[in-house]
This record gives structure tokens, C-alpha cells and sequence, in this order.
């Protein structure tokens, strides 16, 4: 087994070497014109179930702080019915869960009965069904509880951003479950309802019903982005992220959060921090002591890869969006280098890009080190704002390529996260017009924490022989 992880690590290795990521890469694929315009409502894909009341935008969540719970929501048009969940381990249902009802108002829209249920003290690694909804209208769905907490739990997660409700948007989706994924991290932006007049909550509902194929399965890790702010005094609308919070719980109290904005989870070998683009992040504001607890609490000895989210990519060489991350990388970036950050995710801009780790700690109003440089204790950035919404892709780069941006491509897609163990991972970015096992971006990523040196060296002793590979690699 051992022999044939290292063939499989060695051959994405020397991908990566020759599809060219040991310098900036800016790439030529074109891809086939597809029309980024919403599906309309009419659309087989956002059919509203069948029956009276029937459930309907199943999803869930991680509803813990180490994946021993999910949160099951979903939304009922006619009535409020009962909020509860019936789960097992087999489809008897034998136990029971019960959840809270809300709704809301936006301008001229009312929402449906929104339902919101922890389904907690679940066991780790097994398969749980569930159902919901009443007689005739009732809805069976499952899911997957993650490994324990485990150094060397391997994982794989999906990550996705920006999705909204086209075609673009269902290929996506479509290409995602192909690819096993376990969870998804979604970096915001979800589905962009605010572009309609008085941000019309029907589709909200819609795209509810579109991804429901993915969410009713697996937990989508969710984060916020510009398009939940939907801050409209002009429609009477003076909050902020007003259907975004009624509609998606995140369980931001389990990692000491005062806001389901921002929070943490940890899931098999990974600890995930969210961070919010659009909430409060400067000094002294709750956002920024939260983060700096958590990255305290990381404990990498357990969970070694450190993964943040966040909707704004702080380093970024597209035009669209340029310098939008400016005020959060001064705000984090050097507590992203002293934790040794292993990989940090963002959306927002329609399109992929990969960074070397590099790093502008240095940089002052008035040092003059203003360029970014490499620095093996930083984050690799990867910006996959490109899940196909409406607004279309941002195709205009800046040129030339900065030294940091590693590889950069304006076409929709997702990314794939496979945490093998404590040491490796390989990552891969999958374009949506290439077939499944096409990646057009694959990297092995070294953890940050377990092959610094002294960890290195220790692992050489006393684990695996990974000499060669380790060489093949080392330039990530
Ligand atoms: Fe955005």
C-alpha cells in the first residue's frame, strides 16, 4: 500500500514539475463560449419537490467543533410542520432530533418556514440516514461522519466559490461529485440573488433546490461573501447578511465566536478557520481577537494542515478585484506566517490562481519593502472564485504575471484537497471543461508543521522513507 501511495505522490509530483508551476504560469487554454445567464426558474433543476409542504434546500453543516455533529436545515412553503429529524444508522430512523423554526422579510419577499436541527453524538467514520417532512411529503437523505481527529486522517475535500445559478454553475457541480470529495469548503458567494431587483428571494430559494443534490449529502463548510451583504436602505433593508443568516447556521459558538460570520472547525486531520471578508477584522474588533485565540488553540500535533477561508483573495494579479484583500493581509497575514498557515482560500474573483508561499510581512508605510517574497513559513493562496455565476469569468490579468502568482487560468471550476496524512497532501484544479481526471493545476503540498526541519528530520528517523519523493517535491 505504502509502495503504491509513493508511486501515486511521485507521478503528481512529477506533474507538477512538468506542467511548468516551477515558474509563473499564465494559462492559454480558451475555453468553449457557454452563457453565463441564470437557469430559469421554470427549470427542471430547481423543481420544487413533490407533495404538500415538502421539504425542500436540504443542507448541512458541520454542527461541532470536531465533527461529531451536523446541522440539518432545510425549508417547508406551506406551513412551518414539525422541525425534527429522524436519523440512524439504518433507514428504521430510530432516533430523533429536534430543530428550530424562522423565517423572514425582505423588501416585498417572504421567505418559507426555515428549519434549522443539530443532529449531535454521532459516532466518527459512519454512515447515518435521515429523513424529514411529513407522511407522503417526508425526505430520505444520508451522510458520512468523518474520521476521529487524527494526525494522519486522510480526507478529501472539495472547494468551490462564487457558484451562483447558471449552467456554468451546474457543471460545477456536476463535475464535483464525480470527484469524491467528502466536504465542501465554499469561499462565499452563493447565490447571487441580490443581482435581482429588490434581491429577489425566489432565488435564493432556487439555487436552495439546485445545489440541494450536494448539500443534502455532505456538509458545505459555508463562509459569506459580498453578495450575502445585501445591505439595502434603499428597500427599508438596514441589516446586514440578513437571508444568508437565517438560511445557513455555521457552529460558530463551538469555537468561542460571538458571530456565525467567523468561526472554526476541525474535521479528520484539518483545522478550518473562516474568516469574514465583510465583517469588522481591523485590531481590537472582535473578528481579530477571535483569530488571534484560535490560531492559539491549533493544536497541529492532532490536526496538521491549517486551512483558512475567506471571500477575498489577499494576493490576487487579476484586474477584477485588485487590492480588494489589501486591508486583511495587513491585518493577518504575519499571524498566517508565524502559525505556518498551510493553505488559504478565497473566491471573489471569477477566475484560478495559484501563489508561490511568499509573503509581505515586511512591508511598512515607510520601509520601501513593498514586493511580496518567498517565505517557506507561508500560506499558499489559491483564489477559486470561478464556480460559474452570472457575472461571468474575469479574464483580464495583470501582465505581466507577478513573480508570486504561481499559475493563473480564467475558466470555471473547483478544487480537490486530498489530505493523505500528516505530511502530504495532493491538490488539484480541476477545469470544468476538462473530463474528471483531467486536473489542470496539481501540486503536492507539504504540511507546514510536520516537514518544517526538526519535524523533517524525525520523520526521515522514525516514519517513512520519503527521500526521493522529498526530492522530487521540494520545491513546494
Ligand atoms: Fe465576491
Amino acid at each position: 500500500m505504502m509502495c503504491w501511495g509513493l508511486l501515486v505522490l511521485s507521478l503528481h509530483a512529477l506533474s507538477c514539475l512538468v506542467s511548468g508551476v516551477t515558474s509563473s504560469r499564465t494559462s492559454s487554454y480558451v475555453r468553449t463560449a457557454f452563457p453565463s445567464t441564470d437557469i430559469p426558474l421554470e427549470s427542471e433543476w430547481f423543481a420544487v419537490p413533490k407533495g404538500y409542504n415538502a421539504p425542500q434546500q436540504v443542507h448541512i453543516t458541520q454542527g461541532d467543533y470536531d465533527g461529531k455533529a451536523v446541522i440539518v436545515s432545510w425549508v417547508t412553503q406551506e406551513e412551518p410542520g414539525p422541525s425534527e429529524v429522524f436519523y440512524g444508522k439504518e433507514k428504521q430512523y430510530d432516533q430523533k432530533a429536534e430543530g428550530t423554526t424562522t423565517n423572514y422579510t425582505f423588501y416585498d419577499y417572504k421567505s418559507g418556514y426555515i428549519h434549522h436541527c443539530l443532529v449531535s453524538g454521532l459516532e466518527y467514520n459512519t454512515k447515518y440516514y435521515y429523513k424529514i417532512g411529513n407522511g407522503d411529503s417526508a425526505r430520505e437523505f444520508w451522510f458520512e461522519t468523518p474520521p476521529a481527529i487524527d494526525p494522519d486522517a486522510s480526507y478529501t475535500f472539495g472547494i468551490i466559490g462564487d457558484l451562483g445559478q447558471t449552467f456554468n454553475s451546474l457543471s460545477t457541480l456536476q463535475h464535483y461529485e464525480k470527484t469524491g470529495g467528502q466536504t465542501v469548503l465554499f469561499v462565499g458567494d452563493l447565490s447571487y440573488a441580490d443581482r435581482y431587483e429588490h434581491d429577489d428571494g425566489i432565488r435564493w430559494d432556487s439555487w436552495g433546490r439546485l445545489v440541494e443534490r450536494s448539500t443534502a449529502y455532505q456538509p458545505w463548510i459555508w463562509n459569506s461573501g459580498n453578495h450575502e451583504i445585501e445591505y439595502r436602505p434603499d428597500l427599508g433593508e438596514t441589516s446586514t447578511f440578513k437571508p444568508y443568516l437565517h438560511r445557513y447556521m455555521t457552529p460558530y459558538l463551538a469555537s468561542k465566536s460571538s458571530s456565525p460570520m467567523w468561526y472554526a472547525v476541525r474535521r479528520a486531520s484539518a483545522h478550518i478557520i473562516v474568516l469574514s471578508s465583510y465583517s469588522p477584522f481591523v485590531k481590537y474588533t472582535p473578528q481579530w481577537w477571535w483569530l488571534k485565540n484560535e490560531l492559539k488553540r491549533v493544536d497541529r500535533e492532532k490536526t496538521p494542515w491549517l486551512i483558512v477561508l475567506m471571500h477575498s483573495p489577499m494576493y490576487n494579479s487579476n484586474e477584477a478585484h485588485y487590492m480588494e484583500g489589501e486591508s486583511m493581509r495587513a491585518a493577518f497575514e504575519k499571524w498566517f506566517v508565524k502559525y505556518k498557515v498551510d493553505l488559504v482560500f478565497a473566491g471573489h474573483v471569477h477566475a484560478y490562481e495559484r501563489s508561490y508561499r511568499i509573503s509581505n510581512v515586511n512591508y511598512n508605510i515607510t520601509s520601501g519593502n513593498r514586493y511580496p517574497v518567498p517565505n517557506k513559513s507561508a500560506p499558499v493562496y489559491i483564489t477559486v472564485g470561478d464556480g460559474g455565476n452570472q457575472e461571468g469569468l474575469a479574464s483580464r490579468f495583470l501582465d505581466p504575471q507577478p513573480d508570486y502568482s504561481a499559475f493563473r487560468e480564467a475558466s470555471y471550476g473547483h478544487s480537490i484537497l486530498q489530505l493523505k496524512n500528516r505530511t502530504h497532501a495532493v491538490y488539484c484544479w480541476n477545469r470544468n471543461d476538462d473530463g474528471n481526471h483531467v486536473p489542470a493545476d496539481t501540486v503536492v503540498f507539504h504540511n507546514q508543521y510536520w516537514t518544517s526541519s526538526t519535524r523533517r528530520r524525525r520523520l526521515k528517523k522514525n516514519h517513512f522513507h520519503l527521500e526521493n519523493l522529498e526530492g522530487l517535491i521540494s520545491l513546494f
